[in-house]
């Protein structure tokens, strides 16, 4: 199997548990990666697409785990008969996150620890997570794109007004900066010579007070 790049080696950097859920697995390297690392020791292999499991169902078999995992069809949290410890939710947008994890409450499938990493609409998922603890909530850097890691669990603290959008950066990462002065750069090319809308100059101004904390 091949080196997982930084998005996914940060996501499995943050399993450790008995009962795993890769929910959205498709090529299923999460899961299977946290079982050969010891890092989890029963995983649900959890996709919407039958499709999308066969590779998962593959890559087990070829790095010999499949015994170790269960193969679920299932609109996120729906078909599994019991919550397991930690869910992984990655590569989906905000709001299927918020959707899944809205379902999963009414099904009372919350597992204790939740690693989220959503690929758009970050802020929408963090206001929805408002009233829960956050363990972390970081950035990791992977081909010049930028991906948050939100891990939620009983110990943590709830997000601040001000951390909806960026997040909390904690732990701390370079990352993160990076992330902030590439969207300030954009906005600075976007309005160059003229004046920015009223919204845009409040995220500006927001990015520039975010990035004197450095
Ligand atoms: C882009 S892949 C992400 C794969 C992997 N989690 C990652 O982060 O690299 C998204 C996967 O989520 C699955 N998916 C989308 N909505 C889902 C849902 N509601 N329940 C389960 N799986 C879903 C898709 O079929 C697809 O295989």
């Amino acid at each position: 199997m091949k080196e997982p790049g930084a998005r996914l080696k940060a996501i499995i950097s943050e399993i450790g548990c008995d009962t795993l859920a890769d929910i959205g697995c498709d090529h299923g390297y999460i899961g299977v990666r946290a079982l050969q690392e010891g890092r989890a020791n029963r995983l649900f292999a959890v996709d919407i697409s039958d499709k999308s499991l066969d590779k998962c169902r593959r890559l087990a078999a070829e790095e010999n785990v499949a015994d170790k995992v269960e193969f679920v069809v299932s609109d996120g949290f729906e078909n599994l008969n019991a919550a397991p410890d930690t869910a992984v939710i990655a590569g989906m947008g905000g709001y299927e996150t918020i959707k899944i994890l809205k379902a999963a409450k009414t099904l009372n499938r919350v597992p204790e620890k939740l690693i989220l990493c959503p690929h758009q609409n970050a802020s929408e998922l963090r206001r929805f997570l408002r009233d829960v603890p956050i363990k972390k909530d970081y950035i990791v850097c992977e081909d010049k794109k930028f991906y948050p890691v939100i891990v939620v669990s009983d110990t943590g603290e709830k997000y601040a007004v001000n951390e909806f959008r960026y997040g909390k950066n904690f732990p701390e990462s370079r990352a993160y900066y990076d992330m902030l002065e590439c969207r300030l750069n954009t906005l600075e090319e976007r309005f160059s010579g003229r004046e920015m809308p009223e919204k845009m100059l409040n995220e500006y101004n927001d990015i520039k007070e975010l990035l004197c904390r450095r």
